[in-house]
């Protein structure tokens, strides 16, 4: 599953120096290698051993339909959290009946447009919420199944933006509440009640983090059969962590590591899976990180160097508008040059060219020295890379290149300034 790689001196995407990519399409660019998405998909349904299960890809990690279509070719389902994502999904040709709408604000032409498509189910997460879809699906003479969304009050660790199962957060409902939720939902004409849903956070890289919300869930679904409510499955979510430090490694490269070196999602998965069947009911899964996160890099030129009284600053052309984790989430995504060249290691902070502070990809960061017109790759960009970029400072979002052995192909053209 090292799909970039170093050829010699060349940082390589399958059997393409990425030099060669950049100089046609330009920078700042994202570059996704198409046989390491599907690895991944493949990788990760393999830790299931054969045990039935769906898999529904969270397009919200990355929505482009070219890789939407090759996730939907390894046999996946999706997660979508808007009409628009549920557009793509269903242009990219997911089965409806293997998708689910979830997310806290669904409104009512987007849940109309899910009845109308015929999506699987809905993860609810209110009693309104669940009163509107009742009211609306009965207008339209449908029934809506439901997941109830359960919120565990666990802290998953990682950033506070991220975290989604605290009590303080607005995703899900208690577990008392759930149980109150669903006895009255029972008798609603136009719901269907499949079972739970539970999304405890993202980039969860300790396996006793899943293994906790597993036993909870397990439990309360016993506890909930016993008092009569047939729960027929339970929806685990995300949140599979990735490697993000030191994953490409070369002698020539700054060393890097860090305790998310040993995770995978297939042994997560692996691990919380016998937790899971405990409940004995179907299971489903929504990855997205661990899936597209290693597959795509984004490439950027260096334009200056600048050395301040305080600092070394390498200015790239690329900025927090194209790839806002750093600055949103001090997120890590490691840089190394598309070219080695023997370069000697310098502390810089790697910033973009927008008008604020916060726009940086690395501070303070031992990196290969990089000089003007020199190619850098930000790594595991593949997932909220493109998908959380903006047109701030009216700047046209980058192209995105599609990589499958040594053919290139666009698969987002750049925008333009007739776009803005
Ligand atoms: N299911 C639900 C209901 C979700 O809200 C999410 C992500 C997922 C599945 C997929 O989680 P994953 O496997 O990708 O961790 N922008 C942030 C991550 C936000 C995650 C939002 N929800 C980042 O760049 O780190």
């Amino acid at each position: 599953m090292q799909e970039f790689h170093y050829e010699g001196a060349q940082l390589t995407c399958e059997d393409v120096p990425l030099t060669q990519v950049a100089q046609r399409f330009g920078t700042p660019l994202y570059v996704y290698s198409k046989e390491s998405i599907v690895d991944h998909c493949r990788h990760l349904e393999k830790a299931f051993n054969g045990q039935a299960h769906t898999t529904c890809y969270a397009v919200k990690a990355n929505s482009n339909r070219a890789i939407l279509e090759i996730i939907k070719d390894q046999g996946f389902g999706a997660d979508v959290n808007s009409q628009g994502e549920l557009f793509l999904a269903l242009q990219a040709g997911f089965d409806p009946d293997r998708v689910t709408f979830s997310g806290v604000g669904k409104q009512d032409d987007e849940i109309r447009y899910a009845l109308k498509n015929k999506i699987y189910a809905f993860n609810v997460e209110s009693r309104e919420e669940i009163e509107v879809l009742n009211s609306i699906a009965g207008a339209m003479g449908k029934v809506g199944r439901i997941l109830l969304r359960v919120n565990l009050d666990i802290d998953a660790g990682g950033h506070a933006y991220i975290s989604t199962s605290l009590k303080q957060n607005k995703f899900g409902v208690s577990l008392r509440e759930a149980r109150e939720i669903l006895q009255w939902a029972k008798a609603l004409p136009n719901i269907e009640i499949r079972g739970l849903h539970s999304h405890i956070g993202s980039q969860i890289q300790k396996v006793e983090t899943f293994a906790s919300a597993a036993k909870v869930l397990v439990e309360f679904i016993k506890d909930l059969r016993s008092s009569g409510l047939v729960i027929h499955e339970l929806d685990f979510g995300g949140g599979f962590g990735v490697q993000y430090r030191g994953y490409i490694r070369h002698e020539q490269l700054p060393q890097e590591g860090g305790e998310e070196m040993n995770i995978s999602a297939a042994v997560l998965v692996k691990t919380v899976l016998p937790l899971l069947q405990e409940a004995a009911c179907a299971i489903a899964i929504q990855p997205g990180r661990s899936i597209i996160a290693h597959p795509g890099v984004l490439i950027t030129k260096v334009l200056y160097r600048k050395q301040t009284e305080e600092k070394l600053f390498v200015i790239v052309d690329g900025g927090m508008n194209d790839l806002l984790r750093p600055s949103l989430y001090n997120a890590y995504h490691q840089l190394v040059p598309l070219e080695l060249k023997n370069r000697p290691h310098e502390v810089a902070d790697i910033v973009g060219p927008l008008c604020e502070t916060g726009d940086f990809f690395a501070r303070d960061r031992l990196v290969p020295q990089l000089h003007r017109g020199e190619y850098a790759a930000l790594m595991c960009a593949g997932a909220y890379g493109y998908a959380l970029s903006s047109n701030y400072n009216a700047r046209p979002r980058p192209a995105e290149i599609l990589v499958d052995g040594s053919a290139m192909r666009v698969i987002r053209e750049r925008e333009t300034l007739n776009d803005l």
